[in-house]
């Protein structure tokens, strides 16, 4: 009688440890809290955040292994409002094909890097070996910026921005027409080949910045929203010497949606 008191009073015993082992096996931490976003100041929360954010396209950053052309979205004579047949075809399958053409022959003698983005590649230039990193940097830089370049605009582009960006515009720089003034004289003003860019910056403002040959401001922490080519290969055919004509009429083909997309990648209350 006593044992079998005793065998009911172990087995009580041993069934409450594993009931209560189970207990907190179940209140351990999820985890999928590891995946929680951690706070921070919103400037550095932003920075952070831009660092890593794709630049070239919507989804994935843009590959080195090996880099490609991609396809003009629109034909040749399609942006005729701005930019003619003939400066589009020797710009997209002449100079960007170049700038590609040259990276991909750079990245041949370091194949180690060819699984790293061309946007990782010029945010880190410090660590591509010295012998190509000139080479990268503006190879590098001349396929990203005009991979970007080729979506920023439309066929059905221009008119008065919308949306995020046209209420950003206006609360930065108090107009499109002051912003657009503002755009223009910069891209001007770059003195010999360069960009005119809407970047965001450090601080979660909008900005524009001008960069000297195929910079792209990535390099400088700001993430391009908006970016126009003042190199002289961009617009030489039909405007000569006038850039400013040239920066006047590109607004005719600014892909807005696409330029509102950009912005809505990197606000911060998205
Ligand atoms: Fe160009």
């Amino acid at each position: 009688m006593i044992i079998k008191f005793l065998r009911q009073q172990v087995v009580f015993l041993i069934t409450g440890v594993f009931l209560v082992s189970l207990l907190f096996a179940c209140q351990g931490e999820p985890i999928v809290e590891s995946l929680a976003p951690i706070a921070t100041p919103v400037a550095q929360e932003t920075f952070a955040t831009t660092q890593f954010l794709a630049v070239a396209y919507p989804d994935r950053e843009l590959s080195a292994s090996p880099a490609q052309l991609p396809k003009l979205p629109y034909a040749d004579n399609a942006l005729e409002k701005a930019i003619d047949a003939e400066t589009m075809k020797l710009h997209h399958d002449g100079h960007h094909a170049a700038y590609v053409n040259k990276l991909n022959e750079a990245l041949e003698k370091h194949p180690e890097l060819k699984n790293r983005s061309v946007e990782a590649m010029l945010r880190g230039l410090n660590s591509v070996p010295e012998d190509i990193r000139e080479t990268v940097r503006n190879n590098g830089g001349g396929h990203l910026n005009h991979t970007i370049f080729w979506q920023l605009m439309s066929p059905n582009g221009g008119g008065q921005p919308t949306g995020e960006i046209a209420q950003q515009i206006n609360q930065t720089f108090g107009s499109f027409d002051a912003f657009k003034k503002q755009f223009n004289e910069a891209g001007e003003n770059r003195f010999g080949s360069g960009w005119v860019w809407l970047v965001r910056n450090a601080q979660n403002q909008l900005q524009i910045v001008t960069t000297p040959n195929q910079d792209n401001p990535i390099k400088d922490g700001l993430y391009p929203i908006m970016g126009n080519d003042v190199w002289e290969h961009a617009y030489y055919l039909r405007y000569r010497n006038r850039r400013a004509e040239y920066l006047n009429n590109w607004w005719n083909v600014v892909n807005w949606p696409e330029i509102n997309r950009r912005v809505q990648t990197v606000s911060p209350q998205t």
